[in-house]
């Protein structure tokens, strides 16, 4: 198991102790008086009103001590990641324990079958009353019922990583945490890992350090089929991001977002000039956009996975068409896509894009409706709001031929004067047509997504999504999602090299 191999690097405080112990006195003292000073430097600074959000975080990270993850195959927060690879090898299976770990008495193991109507339920009911809320607990993520399968049932899923945590007395579900197989390519490497997904505690359950017997079980279980490797996002700043993203948002019922808190209240002129400045067409701009169908799979595939390899540096590989009719296929309140035929080659497509569809509850004000043990930061003045969502839009994957065999006339060439230049023009073409293209078809997105009853259309500067968010008047958010590995250290990426969108 992770907490105890080979490889695990030894957390600072140990190795601190270590050199100092045969180290003079003085060198101790001006070790100690070093780490006090950068301590309260990064805690002057975590308060420096001046700061960002992300600034202060980081900030404030340079000191966090991490009782769990320092014991866990990540880089620490102060290491410069230099090379990519895993930090231990894979584990011999008789290092890796048969049984779960064991839990503090009153509680136990389960899996949670995702195919029965009851324990679905029951999960779905944990995450509606105590999954991820906003910075100030106005918001809630409502992931529906089918929105929850088709996140957990993709080709190849295994029905022992859908780990959840009963209370023995009254079976009560307190405790979820999940994992799904993805192939994920970082830069050059494919690596096999499990993508862990939905770890939520009851509110009750906080603070109890629930959070890694729940990480190491699942750890296990996927260690047991040979994977050591591990995909995470999370919004708060851990040990050690290989990439950091932020929100974007574009206002499709501007009324009902100011209604509900999810933005900034304006007076009715104030509101009258914002609804008019993001008034979207009517009508959907390009010729031959449909809906995807069964038999669009295969060229889907390829066109994304194309896509994926041309443009960033963290993206997955879809390997069969299973898995693209899985994510891609349109169902009803979960996955939006459509393709577009094209004009020029019948019966070929040219382009696609997809949503996925992510409701928000609106929480009431403290006191209303909380359960026992919640943590609420407090909050100016509440929006007395009848919504009781907010319907959110996800982008999810597109891809595109429209930067298919870009190249250069003669006159072109002969004024780059050398094969750098020629390359660096060639990718600039490129990216003006697939930024010209992208903004297209996401403002088409837009159009559909209004029409479908979405309040708000979402996405992170991730992939190519920054040529487009400016001119189709998407405003960053206050929130950020950080890309994790587990066991691979990855030098890191910029956001737009990332082309792994996390549910
Ligand atoms: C996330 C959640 C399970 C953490 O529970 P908690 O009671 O705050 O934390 P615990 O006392 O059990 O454990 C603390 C340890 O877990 C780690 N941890 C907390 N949240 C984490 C996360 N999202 N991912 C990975 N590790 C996390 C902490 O860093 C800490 O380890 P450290 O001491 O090495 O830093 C809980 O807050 C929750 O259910 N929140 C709502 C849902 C949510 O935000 N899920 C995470 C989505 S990414």
């Amino acid at each position: 198991m992770a907490d105890n191999n080979p490889a695990d690097t030894i957390p600072e405080m140990q190795q601190d102790a270590q050199d100092s112990s045969n180290a003079p006195a003085a060198s101790f003292d001006t070790e100690k008086l070093r780490q006090l000073i950068q301590q309260l430097e990064a805690q002057s600074l975590s308060r420096d009103p001046g700061l960002s959000k992300l600034q202060r975080e980081e900030a404030e990270e340079r000191t966090a001590v991490h009782e769990f993850w320092s014991t866990q195959p990540v880089p620490k927060s102060s290491e410069v990641v230099v090379a990519d690879g895993p930090l231990h090898p894979p584990l011999a299976p008789e290092l890796i324990p048969k049984v779960p770990h064991p839990l503090p008495s009153g509680m136990e193991w389960c899996l949670v079958d995702i195919d029965s109507p009851n324990e679905m339920n029951e999960f779905h009911d944990l995450l509606l009353n105590n999954y991820v809320e906003d910075a100030d607990s106005m918001f809630r993520f409502n992931y529906s019922l089918e929105f929850l399968r088709w996140a957990l049932l993709p080709p190849g899923f295994n029905k022992d990583w859908h780990v959840g945590v009963r209370e023995s007395a009254t079976g009560k579900l307190i405790a979820f945490i999940s994992g799904i197989p993805v192939d994920i390519m970082v830069r050059d490497k494919t690596i096999r890992m499990a993508e862990i997904n939905f770890l939520c505690l009851h509110k009750d359950m906080r603070s109890q350090r629930m959070a890694p017997l729940l990480i190491k079980e699942v750890t296990r279980r996927v260690h047991l089929v040979g994977i050591f490797q591990a995909v995470y996002t999370a919004g708060r700043l851990l040990p050690k991001p290989v990439s950091t993203c932020r929100y974007f948002h574009r206002s499709l019922n501007p009324k009902k977002l100011m209604d509900t808190g999810f933005s900034q209240k304006l007076d009715g002129t104030q509101l009258a000039k914002l609804v008019s400045s993001l008034r979207l067409p009517i009508l959907t701009s390009i010729p031959g956009l449909r809906a995807m169908r069964k038999g669009d799979v295969s060229q889907v595939r390829k066109l994304l996975n194309r896509h994926l390899k041309t443009r960033y540096d963290v993206l997955p590989v879809f390997r069969t068409d299973a898995e693209i009719a899985h994510w891609f296929l349109p169902r009803e309140g979960v996955i939006t896509t459509y393709v577009v035929d094209d004009a020029e080659a019948p019966g070929k497509l040219s382009d696609f894009i997809s949503f996925y569809s992510l409701a928000s509850s609106v929480l009431k004000p403290a006191g209303v409706a909380r359960s026992k043990g919640a943590v609420r930061k407090p909050h100016g003045v509440r929006p007395q709001t009848t919504h009781a969502t907010v319907n959110a839009a996800y982008l999810f994957y597109y891809g595109t031929k429209t930067d298919y065999g870009v190249s250069l006339t003669e006159e072109e060439k002969l004024a780059c004067g050398g094969h750098k230049k020629e390359k660096a023009l060639v990718k600039e073409k490129e990216n003006a047509l697939i930024g010209a293209r992208l903004t297209d078809l996401t403002r088409d997105a837009l159009i559909l997504a209004k029409e479908a009853g979405f309040d708000v259309f979402n996405c992170l500067d991730m992939m190519d999504n920054a040529m487009f968010t400016r001119e189709l008047k998407f405003g960053p958010g206050d929130g950020y999602l950080r890309f994790y590995f587990y066991n691979y250290s990855s030098r890191s990426v910029p956001a737009e090299k990332i082309g792994f969108v996390m549910l």
